[in-house]
């Protein structure tokens, strides 16, 4: 049979490929483009080194901004209310590209890197069958006869240098990592001890808050229905492009140390695990759009998509639901909620700090004569008596009721 693999270059995807062609399979690699620091001539060479039949690079750093990062920044998708689902969120494209290379291949195997213990295998092969309903997995770190082989890195290690593959002279950093636009993730080795503060040479995406510079930066971001368009600099300097806007948050937000988190999550298979995350641009872009959001969305359509889609959208795409039908169902509901999201966002960005300095909409939503401490105008004032007379009624009654109890 012919297998397509998510390859990485790194250790574990090599054994994995030479492992495969061992069993008999014939294989292609695949490698996804999602915006991460990567040299894939490097991993190319590599793996045609081990014997694939074939290497195939995908960019799909545009589908991943638009089809993916801009619903989540719509709907300020949140896992845990810390965790900005940057790897959650580039799962689905990286399947995407690959079956789509998988049918063109004619291969009827796919096959991952991902433990059998985590979040990413789930996403995978879920994705893997809401796209390719009759393509057959081989996910090596759940076989016995694999896992039981290469139990330790050592083995691994032996088995690329019999192999003769080159593994990479620099020690390995005592944690594994994922990265792409939008974050990179910290997790397991040493970090596995939850009280273990990162190093601070583990930070890859951003300066240190500490390190920052002592004078701040300001940007302004412009919204169409939810979605950035345009960000002038402090220079006057402009982008309008998705992925150019969403690159020159990166470059931002990482000089002013912006984006880093550290939590205990819970994954969908029920484990928890700690993990540290530098999300850049997206710590950015959730403060900004939140900030639009309270002058130009309705309280109560704002309350509705904060309580159901907001949550069913994060909890989706954390647990590997993006191909189905409910991610289909809720996402449709996003564009309908953003329709006078519309306006700007000047930010101060300081030493690990997003700060809003101000911001305006033509929507109308927002009008100072309603809410003004100034001005009579809009309505009444004795309209709010009866409002707050009516309201009480139940709360009168809860009261007597507790005196009658002896409760204050
Ligand atoms: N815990 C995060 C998540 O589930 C990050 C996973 C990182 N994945 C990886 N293969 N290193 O989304
Ligand atoms: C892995 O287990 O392969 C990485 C972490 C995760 O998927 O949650």
């Amino acid at each position: 049979g012919k297998v397509i693999l998510a390859y990485s270059g790194g250790l574990d995807t090599s054994c994995i490929l030479l492992w495969l062609i061992e069993q008999g399979y014939e294989v292609v690699a695949f490698m996804a483009d999602v915006g991460q620091e990567e040299d894939f001539e490097a991993a190319k060479t590599k793996a045609m080194k081990c014997g694939a039949a074939g290497f195939f690079l995908e960019d799909l750093k545009r589908e991943f901004v638009e089809q993916l990062i801009y619903p989540a920044v719509q709907c300020n998708a949140i896992y845990e209310n810390v965790y900005l689902l940057g790897t959650s969120l580039a799962r689905p494209v990286i399947a995407r590209g690959m079956m789509e290379v998988a049918l063109r291949e004619g291969c009827d195997f796919v096959s991952h890197g991902c433990t059998g213990k985590g979040n990413d295998q789930v996403r995978f092969e879920l994705a893997f069958y809401g796209l390719s309903p009759s393509i057959k997995v081989i996910a090596p770190w759940r076989l016995p006869e694999f896992y039981e082989r290469f139990a330790g890195r050592s083995a691994l290690l032996d088995y690329a240098a019999k192999n003769g593959i080159p593994v990479t002279q620099t020690a390995a950093k005592p944690w594994s990592t994922d990265e792409n636009l939008f974050h990179i993730s910290y997790e397991a080795g040493i970090l596995e001890d939850p009280n273990t503060t990162p190093p601070d040479d583990m930070w890859k995406l951003t300066t240190s808050p500490l390190k920052a510079p002592e004078q701040p930066e300001t940007l302004t971001i412009e919204w169409s229905r939810g979605l950035p368009t345009k960000v002038t600099k402090q220079d006057g300097t402009t982008v309008t492009d998705a992925v150019e806007v969403f690159l020159t948050l990166n470059a931002l937000a990482r000089k002013h140390g912006v984006g880093r988190i550290d939590i205990v999550e819970n994954r969908f298979i029920g484990v928890k695990s700690r993990g540290c995350y530098e999300s850049p641009a997206a710590t950015i872009l959730r403060v900004a759009h939140m900030d639009l959001e309270g002058m130009t969305l309705d309280r109560n359509v704002r309350a509705l998509r904060d309580q159901f889609i907001t949550t069913a959208f994060s909890q989706i795409l954390y647990n590997g639901f993006f191909f189905s039908p409910e991610r289909e169902f809720v996402t449709a509901a996003i564009p309908q909620s953003q329709k006078t999201v519309n306006g700007f966002t000047r930010l101060k960005l300081y030493k690990g700090n997003v700060i809003v300095e101000g911001r305006d909409s033509d929507e109308g939503l927002y009008d100072a004569k309603f809410s003004s401490m100034d001005e009579q105008g809009g309505f009444e004032p004795t309209a709010t008596s009866g409002f707050i007379d009516i309201s009480s009624i139940r709360i009168k009654a809860w009261a007597v009721a507790n005196g009658k109890r002896g409760q204050s």
